[in-house]
């Protein structure tokens, strides 16, 4: 079941322009293009750049760094079918523009104290600085 939590009124946000909001946690992209509203993930599933930040092309949003396109009604990406970025459905109601999330979306584990590991078991991994084989990339 979806919650639809409220990100801002209608009219906050004017059409052809974008948002970055948190709810629950996430951080949601959210376009007025042409005077509908549409949600996706922030995160390019590419390599994490603020899709927020992108522009729009003809409903498709144009991420900032690699210029990968996503749906905007769907979030499928079509230089790579495999890749997609998480939709949430808008509503406007009331004045108050609101985005649906999965009811448990965002929640953290409950339990008595935080997880937390003990010092005796904490090591330190060293961080690889360069390829062994320098015609190899990370
Ligand atoms: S980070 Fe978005 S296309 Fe590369």
């Amino acid at each position: 079941m979806k919650l639809y939590i409220k990100v801002m009124k209608d009219g906050d946000l004017p059409p052809g322009k974008s948002a970055i909001v948190t709810v629950r946690d996430q951080e949601i992209a959210l376009f007025n293009y042409k005077g509908k509203y549409f949600a996706v993930s922030n995160k390019c599933p590419h390599k994490g750049a603020p899709l927020g930040e992108g522009r729009i092309e003809e409903g498709v949003i144009i991420c900032p760094n690699h210029e990968w396109r996503f749906s905007l009604e769907t979030g499928g990406c079509p230089q790579n079918p495999e890749l997609k970025t998480t939709v949430f459905p808008v509503r406007v109601h009331k004045g108050v523009v609101r985005i649906g999330i999965d009811e448990d979306e965002g929640k953290k584990a409950v339990g008595k104290e935080k997880n937390a590991v003990p010092d005796a078991l904490k090591f330190k991994i060293p961080t690889i600085q360069k390829p062994i084989n320098p015609d190899e990339t990370l």
